[in-house]
């Protein structure tokens, strides 16, 4: 494969999928990351009738050794990525108290050790060229705090802080650091965290993954330090910075739970 790529985790469906359909539509040749080997040979079948090339490697990020192995993988191929897009992510509903502690950590795993370590990897390179992007995909979540989903909430929290704190760092560098938060959107994640029925779903109403993804793709090819997907999700967490976080906290409460 050519020499340099976008590298995208959680590419197999979801918000990553349409992520990769809009680089390969703009002439990147793409390394797809996800669990399902099946679904990212399909998707990498399609997505190079577009005349880029998909590499695709099945990896589950959420185990320790996951993103070392991949970097190394990928310097040994001589794959420079000039765009590193972590996305991949879940959430889990449920009280604190209650849930199994596999999940618990699942998410802090995959949402938070395995994207910095990821963006610890692959940043040096990135610096020595003076040139790259990376897109981390938080969520509005991070602006308030989330009970029944308290560890999905704090991860996104952590990927904001972050992905400000390094934009900062690396002002002067070349490359730019785009946290991107979208609201609900119709995914998988909604079913995978159990959350379906929630009035947020129900009720408020989830974006098109494609209409999210765009959104996104934007702002990481403008350079943005923070882009909020859709009007309505900006507002939101522009209002969580003057009402009182008693309130924010349990309106976030009430937003989580079941619809009647
Ligand atoms: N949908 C929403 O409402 C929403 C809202 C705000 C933010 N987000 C964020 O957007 C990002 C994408 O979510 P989505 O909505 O597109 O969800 P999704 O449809 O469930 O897609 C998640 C992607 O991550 C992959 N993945 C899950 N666990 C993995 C693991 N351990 N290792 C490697 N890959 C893994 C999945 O593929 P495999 O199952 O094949 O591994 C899939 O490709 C997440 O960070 C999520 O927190 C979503």
């Amino acid at each position: 494969m050519s020499a340099t790529a976008v590298l995208i985790t959680g590419a197999s469906g979801g918000i990553g999928y349409e992520l990769a359909k809009l680089f390969a539509r703009d002439h990147h040749n793409l390394v797809l990351v996800a669990r399902s080997a099946d679904k990212l040979a399909q998707v990498a079948t399609e997505l190079q009738a577009h005349g880029v090339t998909v590499k695709t490697i099945a990896l589950d990020l959420a185990a320790t050794p996951a993103p070392k192995f991949l970097f190394d993988q990928l310097q040994r191929e001589g794959i420079a990525i000039e765009i590193l897009v972590n996305n991949a992510g879940f959430g889990a509903f449920g009280e604190f108290a209650q849930m199994p502690i596999d999940e618990v950590l699942g998410q802090i795993d995959l949402n938070i050790r395995a994207l910095t370590e990821l963006t610890r990897l692959f940043l040096p390179p990135m610096i020595a060229r003076r040139s790259g992007r990376i897109m981390h995909v938080a969520s509005t979540a991070a602006f308030q705090p989330g009970p029944l989903m308290a560890v999905y909430y704090a991860t996104k929290a952590y990927v904001l802080s972050f992905s400000e704190a390094i934009a900062n760092e690396l002002s002067d560098t070349g490359v730019t650091v785009t946290c991107f938060c979208p609201g609900a959107t119709h995914t998988d994640f909604a079913k995978r965290a159990g959350m379906e029925n929630s009035r947020l779903f129900k009720q408020v109403g989830a974006m098109s993954a494609e209409k999210v993804a765009l959104d996104g793709y934007r702002a990481v090819m403008e350079g943005r330090g923070l882009a909020i997907s859709g009007a309505h999700n900006w507002l939101v967490a522009q209002s969580t910075r003057f009402a009182p976080r008693k309130m924010v906290t349990a309106i976030s409460r009430w937003i989580a739970e079941k619809a009647d």
